[in-house]
């Protein structure tokens, strides 16, 4: 079989070649997680969280090597690369404690001899598949909870991004965590998720990817009935309403468009700022977007590394082109934009953007802005709204009823009002709509990884 190459994404090379896994091999691994299974759930709470706490130390000892496999695979600039590692850590150190807080209650019953007890048990082995951009935050943000519950876990990796998790797993050997207990397969999303989502002795698959991937996954386990989490694609929009402050409405939409060269499933795809102070908001923006430098992410100055590849260049292109086309103003020509070659594009803003445009309506996964002006509250909250993704919105204002109104009535799982950074490992992370279920994160993200059950005594 092909070797796989992992590919770094600022220079086009070869950073590695690995062998994927054969099915048996996968099928072999299966079996040795469901046997690991077996001693793993009778580990006590305070060790399972004891392991948690010193593989997050070893994390912390290694983080610059694995913000620069992050950087060198996923092309992050590299202080960000640091500030995912950090995230990443935080996911186990939150789980960490959240192994000892796994409650069981009891129940008044409706007769005096008889009593009702409410336990939580792990769900079983758990099948991971992650995306290449966060190479080190959606695992930990699967694989922590799913250990701290008492399971076992195999995760499969983006094929573009294999390193960070190679590591991870390796740290979390080092840390005492039996091999069996937490691993990976190289392989391919079709192979993996064929397997995982058929093979008996997997009981959870947990998936964040993109809604269409989703969407087979969640047909082929519906066969089983087996249990799954599914973290998907968005479509943010973000709003900023006539009150708000100006400069921290444009750091925060920087913060959250331009965050991974906007190859994140939260960040901002469509702006929407009021008429009342579009031509100030969008100045800013441009002054500070043209502002950020682009580049190979090892070099220190840099905060926009390159696009993951060739394609997601195009796709990015599709959307700016469109736009132009369609009356969009681009804040920097089509040549500014590629000149730099590769897989890399500078940032643009794109003004007087509207509905027809695709940035407005598909997915970007990329540096660009597109910025629509709006003149009523009430008609952007339905745009927003118009769409069968959920999972991130953002809004910028200065008034309190103004923001609640919008948090009671945008429908999306993930809300930052003047925040552009809403991601945090003690919150609940996850979707409505086509964006998915489940949720990651916070007391909600072991839930998925447990089942209840009741015992009913009569004395
Ligand atoms: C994602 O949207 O791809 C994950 C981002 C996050 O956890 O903040």
């Amino acid at each position: 079989m092909t070797k796989l190459e992992v590919i770094n994404p600022a220079t086009n090379e070869v950073l590695e070649r690995l062998d994927y896994a054969t099915h048996e091999q996968i099928n072999h691994q299966i079996k040795q997680a469901h046997q690991a299974f077996q001693n793993w759930k009778k580990v006590d709470a305070h060790e399972r969280s004891a392991k948690l706490a010193q593989w997050a130390q070893l994390i912390d000892d290694h983080q610059d090597e694995l913000a620069r496999l992050i950087t060198l695979e996923g092309g992050k600039p590299l202080a960000e690369a640091k500030g995912e590692v950090a995230y990443a850590n935080s996911y186990v150190k939150w789980y960490a404690e959240e192994a000892k807080r796994v409650y069981g209650r009891t129940i008044p019953a409706n007769s005096p001899s008889k009593k009702i007890v409410i336990d939580k048990f792990p769900v079983g082995v758990v099948g991971a598949i992650t995306p290449w951009n966060f190479p080190a935050a959606m695992i930990t943000r699967k694989m922590a909870p799913a250990l701290a519950a008492g399971c076992t876990i195999i995760c499969k990796p983006a094929v573009k991004t294999p390193l960070t998790t190679i590591k991870l797993v390796e740290l979390a050997h080092q840390a005492g965590f039996p091999k069996d207990a937490i691993s990976y397969i190289i392989a391919s999303g079709k192979d993996a998720g064929d397997i995982f989502t058929n093979h008996s002795l997997i009981s959870k698959v947990t998936f964040t990817g993109s809604t269409a991937v989703g969407k087979s996954l969640i047909e082929s386990s519906a066969q089983q009935v087996k249990n799954v989490t599914m973290e998907l694609g968005g479509l943010a929009p973000l709003i900023v309403h006539n009150d708000a402050d100006i400069e921290a409405a444009v750091d925060g939409t920087i913060a959250s468009k331009f965050r991974n060269a906007g190859q994140t499933c939260i960040c901002a795809n469509r702006i929407y700022v009021h008429e009342d102070i579009a031509e100030a908001y969008n100045e800013k923006l441009i002054e500070k977007v043209h502002a950020l430098s682009v580049g190979d992410g090892l070099k220190e100055e840099v905060k926009i590394g390159p696009l993951i590849d060739n394609q997601a260049v195009e796709k990015v292109l599709t959307h700016i082109k469109d736009a132009q086309e369609k009356g969009g103003q681009l804040s920097r020509s089509i040549e500014d934009i590629q000149a730099l070659g590769g897989n890399f594009l500078k940032p643009v803003v794109i003004t007087n953007a509207n509905l027809d445009m695709k940035a407005m309506h598909e997915e970007t996964f990329g540096p660009v802005a597109p910025v629509m002006t709006y003149s009523d509250l009430d008609e952007v909250i339905n745009i927003a709204n118009d769409t069968e993704f959920g999972l991130a919105s953002y809004f910028f204002t200065n008034d309190y009823r103004t923001g609640l109104k919008l948090f009671n009535e945008l429908e999306y799982g993930v809300i930052g009002w003047n925040d552009g950074g809403p991601s945090a490992a003690h919150a609940p992370f996850g979707g409505l709509k086509e964006s998915g279920y489940g949720r990651e994160g916070g007391v909600e993200g072991i839930e998925p990884y447990l089942e209840t059950k009741y015992l009913s005594i009569q004395e």
